[in-house]
């Protein structure tokens, strides 16, 4: 028997190398750290199980079968996080560029079915070249499989993807497809082809930074929705996204312990500017009303005009909805839209309640807005609200201005509370531009047309720009002093909790993509 456990301890030990010690010591080099080192931070202490740790691969072709790499370029197995199960493969760049072949793809499928049969979260950390290239088709199918499964467990389990790495082709679309990505800055970089393919097919010069860098996917392209410091703070950043989660689509997240106390917050009474055309920052409010220090804001370097992220409130997770006066107005474009239906439909995929704070002035006019298909996108939001059928509360700051209005979660698509700040205009539009248009006459023919203007928009702001018109016809709830909105929402969520709604029997709904 002891041969055979020195036999056990030897394959342990290669398996442990990965590609060998050189490799290892050239992805230090790099500010990077190795597969398994990655998981052991990730993990509770000695928690992880690994699966698989002697597949190979089965390739013959190039002289393959003599680079044999036990593992085959991917750790995988569960393990656990704050002490709730996971799943989780973590790709080793030191064999093949932690390239994806046939048996590296099997052994992903495998711990995905566990997550899928056993209702955990499954965390990928991504760092590889993409598909085998000594493999061909049979690496494709491997991706395949792997979309495959991403998309059947889309809104079942919750799915997050870390890139750690240069991540090219096939690796980048598995994470597309998965609810959160996150990218460290400087040593991860995402992109279907390359530089050199650019370059070739369009003529264009970029870096690999420019092109596909944290920075570049956290505030152009919106694909990252965290852009991390370096891998602790993005393995950090896993751990705390987890925790506003449920393990599945049947459970709740997990609630921390709250004691009530006086719950009046003062200082959210000072925050609204007296000029309702002065920028404040929503954070502030969020600040305001949460449990302290408890927000994570997610995307927050896209679309800033909206602010989307996860918080506490006595204790329970939330996901909150703001528009951002402190950028462009607070005004919904296509990427606000985008960002903020997603969001929308994962709190509502894992049972979150949703949190809208409004202040909008309405929907960007423009031709690239029209033309990029502002009505599409939207439509998008509207689409997410509409369908959501968490509990969903609204609070209106300040303008809730034309369709926007309708689409931030008003009662007509189903919000349960809505609640408005007294500093709330709740109109068509924008007192200056209502008055301009049904008084146009009116002002023309006056002797003295500025005075006249500010005549009507004077008389449209003392009919509209305020709560008590939406109030009397109960399409707000109630108006409150914002001193006492945590108490008014704290206690609101509690009345909720057991909300149960059923959506009409459909196969599923045909979003406006
Ligand atoms: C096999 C690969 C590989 C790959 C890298 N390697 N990518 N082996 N298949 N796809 C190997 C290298 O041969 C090398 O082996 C080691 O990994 C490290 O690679 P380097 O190039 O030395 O590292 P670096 O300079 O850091 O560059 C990393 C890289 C580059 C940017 C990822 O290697 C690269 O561009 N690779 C190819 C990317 C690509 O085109 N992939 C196919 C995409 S098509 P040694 O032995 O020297 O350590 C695809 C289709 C799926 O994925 C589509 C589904 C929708």
């Amino acid at each position: 028997m002891n041969q055979k456990l020195d036999l056990l301890a030897r394959k342990k030990a290669e398996a442990k190398l990965g590609g060998g010690q050189k490799r290892i010591d050239s992805q230090h080099a790099k500010g990077k750290l190795t597969a398994r080192e990655r998981i052991e931070l990730l993990l509770d202490q000695g928690s992880f199980e690994e699966i698989g740790m002697l597949v190979t691969h089965r390739s013959t072709d190039f002289g393959m079968e003599n680079q044999q790499f036990l593992g085959d370029g991917v750790v995988t197995g569960y393990g656990t996080i704050a002490g709730r199960l996971v799943y989780v493969f973590s790709q080793d760049f030191t064999v093949f560029g932690g390239s994806l072949s046939e048996t590296h793809a099997e052994k992903i499928c495998k711990i995905m079915d566990l997550a899928m049969k056993n209702g955990a979260p499954v965390i990928g950390l991504n760092d590889s070249g993409g598909a085998r290239i000594q493999e061909g088709v049979v690496s494709l199918g491997g991706y395949a499989d792997i979309f495959y499964r991403n998309t059947l467990a889309s809104g079942v389990i919750p799915q997050i993807s870390a890139i750690m790495g240069p991540c090219a082709g096939g690796a980048v679309y598995s994470p597309a497809i998965t609810d959160f990505i996150l990218m460290v800055e400087k040593t991860s970089y995402m992109f279907v082809t390359g530089p050199n393919v650019v370059k070739t097919v369009t003529h264009e010069d970029v870096t690999s930074e420019e092109l596909g860098g944290a920075h570049t996917h956290a505030s152009k392209s919106g694909v990252t929705h965290f852009a991390c410091a370096h891998e602790l703070d993005c393995i950090q950043h896993i751990r705390k996204l987890l925790s506003f989660m449920p393990q599945n689509c049947e459970e709740e997240a997990p609630a921390l312990a709250y004691t009530p106390s006086d719950e009046t917050r003062p200082a959210l009474r000072d925050l609204i500017p007296a000029n309702p055309n002065q920028p404040y920052d929503m954070r502030d409010v969020i600040a305001g009303i949460v449990d302290e220090d408890s927000f994570l804001e997610v995307h927050k370097d896209f679309a800033e005009n909206i602010v989307v992220g996860f918080a506490r409130l006595a204790g329970r997770s939330i996901g909150i909805v703001g528009n951002q006066p402190a950028a462009l107005a607070g005004v919904l474009d296509i990427h606000a839209s985008t960002k903020g239906a997603r969001f929308v439909r994962f709190c509502d995929s894992f049972n979150i309640p949703l949190l809208v704070l409004e202040d909008v002035p309405g929907f960007l006019p423009g031709t690239d807005q029209e033309w990029n298909a502002i009505i599409t996108n939207g439509a998008k939001l509207l689409y997410a609200f509409c369908e959501a059928t968490v509990p969903r509360i609204t609070v209106i700051t300040r303008k809730a201005y034309g369709g926007a209005y309708d689409v931030m979660n008003s009662k007509h698509i189903g919000a349960d509370m809505n609640y408005a700040w007294p500093s709330a205009e709740i109109a068509v539009m924008g007192a200056k531009g209502a008055a301009e248009i049904i008084f146009k006459g009116e002002i023309e023919k006056a002797e003295n047309k500025d005075a006249k203007l500010q005549e009507k928009v004077d008389e449209y702001t003392e009919m509209f720009a305020n709560p008590y018109k939406a109030a009397a016809r109960g399409f707000v709830d109630e108006v409150i002093d914002p001193a006492e909105t945590r108490q008014k929402l704290i206690r609101a969520f509690k009345m909720l909790q057991t909300k149960a709604v059923k959506l009409p029997r459909k196969k599923h709904g045909n979003i406006p993509l």
